[in-house]
């Protein structure tokens, strides 16, 4: 059969280059464009909020567009260095953007009554909320529904791009390179016989990462919303190769056997849980590798590392409704990992994400 050619095969590398520079541009330029706004009208609803948030300094601007410029740089190698192909990095839900983008602001309104009447834990009467975890059931982000209806899962990926001015898939691209990089220490194991887990695995954004940079191997996905993982399924469907295997669960009580998997993910789910749970979910994860995994977490970047931006740490739980984030950005998770017997632990931060990759022991 012949295959179609890609990006990588055809177009001069300074052509792609410049092209991928441009794609980030724009998204940017309209995430800060929709905040703006979006912010503006917040403040004449909601004005008590302005007066919690703090301005950032042109200082902690700068320093951040430096990360995020080194974001991009990074990106931009891996690509170079075939971790994934180019044409991932302008891999984007565009037609769920033209049809879902009026929703966002259409559900501004709802937003700012849950704000103002401080209702964090508003689900639609439909919904139901049988055997969730007590902390799993709040209106995170102050969304509709919180992780529990179709609409919050349409609406998600574009608010989380637009939250991180376009940046969401470059910061979750960065897990591919470490996770690549130590499953290949599985030498007498086939790229079919690979399996990896993405736990929390949402939508599927980070699943659909892995299947670029891993054709062939078996993927997994687990998470606790329904909602969630139909979009994940649609959104996987529309690739093609082996479907990632779904399962709804609790990340604290995987439905694995024992020394399973040679990889494991997880993506922005540590700052969603207390810390107990946290704790749980890694003891898990640690269970379920083979000797020798990798587990590879990536999350928002922590005040113990990155004291610098710590005003926009703070600002974060105000602007969208965090409860446990407050915590995480001071918990010590290379410790938990410690705890649960991983070893090797390597740490990186890339923008607004920090990552820990660390390996279950041989013995
Ligand atoms: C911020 S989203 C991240 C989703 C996805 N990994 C991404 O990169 O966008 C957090 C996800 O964690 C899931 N989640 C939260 N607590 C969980 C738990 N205890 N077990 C499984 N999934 C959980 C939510 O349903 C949601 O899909």
């Amino acid at each position: 059969m012949q295959s179609t050619p890609s990006i990588d095969q055809f177009v001069p590398e300074s052509l792609t280059k410049f092209a991928y520079q441009t794609f980030q541009e724009g998204k940017k330029v309209f995430g800060v464009a929709h905040k703006t706004i979006s912010d503006r009208l917040t403040d004449m609803v909601v004005p008590e909020r302005k007066d919690k948030v703090k301005s950032l300094t042109p200082e902690t601007i700068n320093k951040l567009q430096q990360r995020l410029s080194d974001l991009e740089e990074a990106d931009w190698q891996d690509a170079q260095k075939g971790v994934y192909p180019a044409s991932l990095l302008f891999d984007n839900p565009w037609s769920d953007f033209f049809r879902y983008y009026p929703e966002v602001w259409l559900d501004l309104t709802q937003i700012w009554q849950r704000a103002q009447n401080k209702e964090y834990q508003k689900f639609d009467s439909t919904i139901d909320k049988e055997g969730y975890p007590a902390y799993y059931l709040q209106n995170f982000h102050y969304q509709t529904d919180g992780y529990l209806s179709e609409m919050s899962a349409n609406l998600y990926d574009l608010q989380v791009e637009i939250l991180f001015n376009g940046t969401a898939d470059a910061m979750r691209r960065r897990i591919l390179a470490p996770l690549k990089r130590k499953l290949a220490a599985f030498t007498d194991v086939t790229a079919q016989q690979m399996r990896v887990l993405d736990v929390a695995c949402g939508t599927g954004r980070t699943l659909r990462m892995i299947r670029a940079s891993l054709p062939k191997a078996s993927l997994f996905g687990t998470d606790l919303s329904p909602a969630y993982l139909r979009k994940a399924n649609q959104l996987l469907s529309e690739i093609p190769g082996e479907l990632p295997q779904l399962l709804q669960a609790n990340a604290e009580e995987l439905p694995y056997l024992d020394n399973y998997f040679h990889g494991i993910t997880s993506v922005f789910l540590f700052h969603e849980l207390p810390a107990e749970a946290r704790q749980r979910v890694i003891e898990e994860c640690f269970r379920i590798l083979q000797p020798g995994g990798t587990f590879v977490i990536c999350d928002s970047m922590q005040s113990i590392d990155s004291p610098e931006f710590q005003d926009m740490m703070d600002n974060f739980p105000i602007l969208f409704h965090e409860p446990y984030y407050r915590h995480y950005t001071t918990d010590h998770i290379s410790d938990r990992l410690d705890k649960a017997g991983f070893v090797d632990i390597e740490i990186q931060n890339h923008f607004f994400s920090k990552y820990w990759v660390a390996r279950k022991p041989i013995n």
